[in-house]
C-alpha cells in the first residue's frame, strides 16, 4: 500500500557483498519493498558510504566473508569510526559456523541471514524491524534536522563536511565518557545543527579568504545566539539539546568563550561538541591555513599552543579525547578541506 510504503521511504538499507548477483537481488526486492538502498563491494566500500551517503542509512546487510575488510569486522569498525549511529547491522553466510560465531548481539549483528536465503524472509525480518509503530507519525524531528542541515551545506559550502564529522567525532566522545548509547546517538543527531546559525551570517564574511576584520569577527561570533534563535522555538526534545549546542558550542570552561558560562554551567553536550567542533577544524585546510595531521590536532588540544589551550575545554571531555584518540585517527575524512592528502608538517595549530 501507499501509505506503508510512504513511511518505509525513510530507510535506506545498505547492501555489502563482493557477489554482484546477490547484491542485485536484494536491491530489486528491497526496492519492490519501497526501500531505498546503496551497495558496496567489501567492508572498506561500505565504511565509505556509511560516511558519505546522501540519505541516512537505517540497516545494513552484509556479506561474512569478502575480500578487504570482511562483514564480521564491519561492525566493530564502524563503530570505532561512530559510524554506526541508530543503524542495524546484518549479517548473511552460507557457512553456519560463521553464522553461530558472529550473527548475534553480542556481536553487534541484530539477526543473521543463512545463505541462499529465501528473500521473502529478509524483506519480512527488515519490515519487522524497521517499519515504524503503527500510527506513527513520520519522524517530523529527525527531518527537521536533516532539512537544516542541508540548508545551512547550501548556504557555506565547508559546512557539509565538517558538520557530518563533527557529528561522528561527538558519538565517539559521548561513548568514550560512558554516556548511554541512546542519548549518545541523541547528541550527535543534534551536532550536526551546531553551525546552523551561520544561516544567518553572510555568505562574504563566511567565504572570506582571509582573516576577518573586529566588525565582521562580531557578525561571525552571532552564529551561536542565532542559532539558539531558530531551533528553541521548537517544541521536540531534539531541537532543545541542538539549540545548547548551538548557542553554547564555543563556550570555555575558563569563561573565555562566547558566552559568559563557564566550567560544569556550559551544558554537557556543548562541551563535549566543544571538543569535536575544534579538533576537526585544526584538521581542516581553510583558505588561511592548511590541515593538521590528526598527532598535532590532539597535541593543540591536549597541550596547547598558546592559541588554542587545554584550560577552554572540560578536563572530562579531555580525558575521554584522550582515551579515544585511537578511534579519532580512525576516522576517514572524506569531501573538500578534509582530504588526508591536505595534511602537512605544518606545526603551528591556528
Ligand atoms: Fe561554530
Amino acid at each position: 500500500m501507499f501509505g506503508e510504503n510512504a513511511l518505509r521511504d525513510r530507510s535506506t538499507v545498505l547492501i555489502v557483498d563482493d557477489d554482484r548477483t546477490v547484491r542485485g537481488l536484494l536491491q530489486r526486492a528491497l526496492h519492490l519493498a519501497g526501500y531505498r538502498t546503496a551497495v558496496a563491494a567489501d567492508g572498506y566500500e561500505a565504511l565509505a558510504t556509511l560516511a558519505t551517503f546522501e540519505q541516512p542509512i537505517t540497516a545494513v546487510v552484509t556479506d561474512a566473508i569478502m575480500p578487504g575488510l570482511a562483514g564480521t569486522a564491519l561492525v566493530e569498525e564502524a563503530h570505532a569510526r561512530g559510524l554506526d549511529l541508530g543503524i542495524r547491522f546484518y549479517l548473511m553466510s552460507g557457512n553456519m559456523d560463521v553464522i553461530a560465531r558472529w550473527g548475534n548481539r553480542a556481536s553487534g549483528f541484530h539477526a543473521a541471514f543463512t545463505k541462499p536465503f529465501d528473500i521473502g524472509h529478509v524483506v519480512r525480518q527488515l519490515d519487522e524491524d524497521l517499519a515504524p509503530p503503527p500510527g506513527a507519525e513520520p519522524d517530523v524531528q529527525a527531518n527537521g534536522i536533516g532539512w537544516l542541515a542541508r540548508a545551512l551545506a547550501q548556504h557555506d559550502s565547508g559546512t557539509g563536511a565538517h558538520s557530518n564529522l563533527v557529528t561522528r567525532y561527538t558519538a565517539v566522545l559521548a561513548r568514550a565518557m560512558a554516556v548511554p548509547d541512546d542519548i549518545a546517538v541523541d547528541i550527535a543527531d543534534a551536532a550536526a545543527l551546531h553551525d546552523v546559525g551561520k544561516i544567518g551570517v553572510p555568505e562574504a564574511i563566511l567565504n572570506k579568504p582571509g582573516p576577518l576584520d573586529a566588525a565582521e569577527v562580531a557578525v561571525m561570533r552571532g552564529h551561536g545566539e542565532i542559532g539558539y534563535s531558530i531551533l528553541s522555538r521548537e517544541p521536540h526534545r531534539l531541537a532543545g539539546l541542538a539549540a545548547q549546542i548551538a548557542r553554547h558550542h564555543h563556550d570555555r570552561f575558563d569563561g573565555s568563550g562566547y558566552t559568559p558560562l563557564a566550567g560544569f554551567a556550559i551544558p554537557l553536550p556543548a562541551r563535549i561538541v566543544a571538543v569535536a567542533d575544534i579538533y576537526d577544524a585544526l584538521r581542516s585546510a581553510r583558505p588561511y591555513k592548511p590541515a593538521l595531521s590528526h598527532e598535532e590536532a590532539a597535541a593543540c588540544l591536549l597541550v596547547g599552543d598558546g592559541r588554542t589551550d587545554p584550560s577552554h575545554f572540560d578536563p572530562d571531555v579531555l580525558t575521554a579525547f584522550r582515551s579515544a584518540l585511537p578511534e579519532f585517527q580512525r576516522i576517514v575524512r572524506y569531501g573538500p578541506g578534509t582530504d588526508e592528502t591536505t595534511t602537512t608538517d605544518h606545526k603551528e595549530c591556528g
